[in-house]
Formats: C-alpha cells, structure tokens, sequence
C-alpha cells in the first residue's frame, strides 16, 4: 500500500467539506476520484499532499509511504511534494511560468529536487522530453506551444523527479477530444510501465472505465461508493453510481443528466445527502446518516438499501 487516508474530515468554521473519507491507493495501479462539480475531488487532491488553504482544518490520517502527511512540518513535505509526490492540475498555464523557456524550468525544477548540476539536469530534460515526443519543446516558451503541449510539459514536469504518486486533477478537461486521449494514453503508459501510481481525477465516466484499476464515487464531500472500476460499473450499489452510469450513453459524457442540484455545504439535506435525488428514497434516508460500510472485498458504500 503506498497512501493510506483514514477516517479524513476537512472544515472550514461551521461547514463540512470532505467528511470521513476512506480510501488506499495500491503500487502500481489507477486509482480513480469522480463526481460532480463540487463533489470535493479537488480538496481531497489538496489534503493528501498538505496544499490545503490555510483556513482549512484537516483532521484524520494520510499516510504515504509510512509517513503522516498532514502533521508534517513544511521542511520535511517539501521532500514529498514534486519528489515523491506530484500533481498535475487542469490548466497548465496557471503552472507555467511565462517568462521561462519550458526546458529551464523543467531543469530547475530537478536542479532544486534532486541536487543535482545544471549540466545533469539538462541532459536528463532531454531525455524527458524526448520520452514524451517533444524534444523540440525544449527552448520554447509556454506561450509557444498548444493545450495540448502545454499538459505535456506539465506531465513531464511531474515524472521528472520518478515520484512514487501522481495525482492528476482533471488533466485533460480543458482540451479536445482526441488531444485528451493522447494525454492519457501517454500518461498511462509512464504510470503501468514504470509500476508508479496515480490518482486520476476526472467528473467523465468514460475515462475511468477506460484507465483507471479501482474507483471511488463522490458527492457532496463524501464517498458514496468504492470498488473495482469493472465491479461498479456491472453492478453499481449506491442510486448516485447508477445515475452517473445512466448519463453514459448520451452523446455528451459529463455528469449533467441527474436530475436536481449538488447540496449546498452550508445546508445539507438531513439524513443522507444525496436522498432529495434519489429516485429509490425511503423514509429512513431523509432522517438518517448511513454509514460507510464493507460490503464485500474491495467494495464499500455508504446507503441503507445495499
Ligand atoms: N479555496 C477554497 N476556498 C473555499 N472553498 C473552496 C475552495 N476550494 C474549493 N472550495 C469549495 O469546496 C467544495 C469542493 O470543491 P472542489 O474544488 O474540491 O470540488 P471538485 O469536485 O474538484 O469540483 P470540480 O469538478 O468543479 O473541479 C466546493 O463547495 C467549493 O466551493
Ligand atoms: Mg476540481
């Protein structure tokens, strides 16, 4: 097991934004984050490497690697994040800088990491580049280069240093379709071929069918449901599952085709959360919480009626 999060809850004064978020992320494999916009993928993606805003409190367990992240000092998570540890967010420009030609930055960043000499580290950018198929890249400025180039680089950036981890936030969402898949095909042959792991954050049923090993369903900040991507999607058990599953076959494959509204954080429906959408309601769901359970090895849901 190489991440280890246990019994985590994340607020801000009186309101609840992730709560009692369970799950491990294996050597090797894909592990998938998907739900709504709003669902709390991102903050989740923020805790595990202790990047939350600081107005946040965090409470529970993230161990990576054998080491608690959240009560780290900043010295030590400096090791972890970008080393040991990387994330890829969605718009790679916010990332870039703009002043910087790509490859200097991607040599700086290893210079800064692995301590290494300026000449090293070039030679070893190349050599990323040229394992992404865009060594001509090198001496470009971010300004320069497509979308889609641009996520490459952001790629290249966060294997530079071999993590152990990567967590990719919505890598390919602000891209076209075919530019998507070549990003994640490419992603996930770095991953599967050097035996790393990733988190892949995605609200696209689609991709998590297509990459990722195991998956976990969010909503409102918590998890409604984990299990192996072929499991869940044979055999959803949590109505919210389903109703992702149900969006599918229209042409359009983000998640817009439930009826009704993600809950507002500050008020939450009493009960469970997604009861006042769910079309299999009964009386208990709209008075009490159900609790996250094992329903079988390697799946777990949080509904009565599983
Ligand atoms: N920096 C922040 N300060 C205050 N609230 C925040 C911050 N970031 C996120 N939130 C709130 O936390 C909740 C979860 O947001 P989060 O960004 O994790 O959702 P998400 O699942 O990543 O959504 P998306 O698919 O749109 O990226 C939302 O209600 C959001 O408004
Ligand atoms: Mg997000």
């Amino acid at each position: 097991m190489l991440l280890y999060v246990k019994g985590l809850n994340v607020f801000y004064k009186n309101i609840v934004y992730l709560e009692d978020i369970n799950f491990q992320v294996n050597k090797g494999e894909i592990f998938s984050l998907v739900g709504e916009s709003g669902s709390g993928k991102s903050l989740t993606a923020l805790t595990l490497i202790n990047l939350l805003p600081e107005y946040f409190k965090a409470e529970g367990i993230v161990v990576f690697n054998g080491t608690e992240i959240l009560n780290l000092p900043s010295y030590q998570l400096e090791k972890i994040r970008g080393r040991k540890i990387s994330i890829i967010f969605q718009d790679p420009t916010t990332s870039l800088n703009p002043l910087i030609k790509v490859g200097t930055q991607i040599a700086e960043m290893l210079i800064h990491h692995l301590n290494i000499s300026k000449k090293e580290a070039l030679k070893k950018t190349k050599s990323i580049l040229e394992k992404l198929k865009i060594p001509h890249t090198i001496n470009s400025y971010p300004h320069q280069l497509s979308g889609g180039m641009k996520q490459r680089i952001m790629i290249a950036m966060a294997i530079a240093c071999e993590p152990e981890l990567i967590i990719a936030d919505e890598p390919t969402t602000a891209l076209d379709v075919t530019v998507q898949e070549e990003i994640l095909d490419l992603l996930y042959y770095l991953v599967k071929s050097e035996n790393k792991s990733l988190i892949l954050i995605t609200h696209d049923m689609n991709i998590v069918s297509e990459y990722a090993d195991r998956v976990i369903v969010m909503y409102a900040g918590r998890i409604m449901e984990e299990g192996k991507v072929e499991d869940v999607y044979n055999n959803p058990y949590h109505p919210y599952t389903k109703a992702l599953l149900s969006c599918i076959p229209s042409a359009k494959t983000e998640i817009m085709g439930i009826p009704g509204n993600i809950p507002n954080l500050k008020s939450l429906p009493k009960g469970c959360v997604f009861n006042p959408r769910c079309k299999y309601k009964q009386e208990i769901c709209s008075k009490e919480i159900p609790t996250y359970r094992k329903v079988s090895d390697d799946r777990y849901v949080r509904c009565f009626f599983t």
